[in-house]
């Protein structure tokens, strides 16, 4: 009958100490069963009261049900703490402030071809684009420069070697986007206002040269289009893409494919025209433009009687260049993959 109380007593302390949640619950049942008032101590004391018959059965259930307690009371206190500790691990403030997610942004050269995009689509310019690996025809003989022309010289062009076509010779990598221009033609009748942005490919590599960089070439075919047209469009370019306060002058210059031809310059960004280390006489070079050869008409199939037109075409890495404020030693380091370049937007 004792021992079954003994056994009582025991279960019920386990029960209450392993459904304890915190120290201040497991310390009060401490006291309550095994302090110097407790439950099991009051047992104890009895012990000695007991008949000697009973006194040893006695002795052996109350310190079992003691170590008993007490192993529970330990298990329960590294659990409690394990839960407190999580608890801590898993606490929010809601007050901090945010962490800023890390935003990257395209490349400089894709920015700098969407930029220029949206300056020419905003007067009427449609983007296109045409094959890099072209014939010799639309890179060259089109273009009014018959084989073994010198001025192909300049183009320093990629040849492939064992293809080529009857018609339009050899097959190369285009050197230039004006290719695109005999394309348009093709394609299109006037009036047209083309923007072709496109890979060429030169045997060229120094600070200002690479052997694949972008060119950006309009070409505008319509009645009546003349060199004001074409200075208009440069002045409008020069202004969204530079700055209001940079200003355009054109040289006189040749290409087969244009008649005239000129070369166009833009102010320098950094001294504003004055001349200094980068420009030295207060102007920077963009690119070639002029008005397209009656013979490229020709070759485009366009009525040259009926028909004018004007094209330019510029390197995307030099303006890029040009704009004040990017740092750009060497045109390469745009294809070389650092990030810590290519960072700067
Ligand atoms: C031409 O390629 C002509 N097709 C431009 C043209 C178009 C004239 C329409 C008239 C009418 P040029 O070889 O100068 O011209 O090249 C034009 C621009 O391309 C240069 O001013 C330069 O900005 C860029 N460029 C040329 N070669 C490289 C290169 N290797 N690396 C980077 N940019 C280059």
């Amino acid at each position: 009958m004792e021992s079954k109380r003994v056994q009582n007593l025991k279960n019920q302390a386990i029960s209450s100490i392993l459904e304890a949640e915190s120290d201040k619950e497991l310390e009060e049942l401490r006291i309550a069963y095994l302090g110097r008032k407790g439950k099991i101590s009051q047992l104890l004391k009895a012990i000695p009261s007991l008949n000697p018959s009973a006194r040893k059965e006695m002795g052996q259930l109350v310190n079992d049900a003691k170590k008993a307690i007490e192993q529970a009371l330990q298990t329960q206190i590294s659990n409690v703490e394990c839960r407190v500790s999580d608890l801590d691990k898993e606490w929010l403030d809601v007050t901090a402030p945010g962490k800023k997610p890390t935003i990257g942004h395209f490349h400089l050269v894709t920015e700098a071809i969407r930029e220029i995009t949206a300056i020419f689509e905003k007067i009427g310019f449609t983007r296109v684009s045409y094959p890099e690996i072209e014939w010799d025809w639309y890179a060259f003989e089109g273009l009014n420069m018959p084989k073994n022309h010198p001025a192909r010289d300049e183009w320093e062009t990629l040849y492939i070697d064992n293809l080529k076509q009857k018609k339009y010779g050899r097959a190369l990598l285009t050197p230039h986007t004006s290719s695109g221009q005999l394309r348009e033609m093709g394609k299109r009748k006037p009036p047209i206002r083309m923007l072709n942005i496109a890979k060429c490919y030169r045997r060229q590599s120094d600070i200002s040269h690479a052997p694949m960089f972008y060119q950006f070439e309009g070409l505008v075919i319509d009645q009546n289009i003349n060199l004001t047209h074409l200075k208009g469009t440069l002045n409008y370019f020069v202004k969204a893409y530079f700055g209001p306060n940079r200003k355009t002058r054109i040289r006189p210059f040749h290409f087969q494919f244009t008649e005239p031809s000129i070369e166009i310059d833009v102010s320098c960004g950094l001294c504003q025209g004055k001349g200094c280390r980068l420009c030295k006489q207060g102007w920077l070079e963009l690119g070639g433009a002029g008005m397209v050869h009656p013979v490229v008409l020709k070759n485009g199939g366009v009525n040259s009687e009926k028909y004018t037109g004007f094209a330019f075409g510029f390197g995307v890495e030099r303006v890029l260049m040009m704009k004040a404020g990017l740092k750009i030693d060497d045109l390469r380091l745009l294809y070389t993959n650092d990030l810590r370049f290519l960072k700067q937007s």
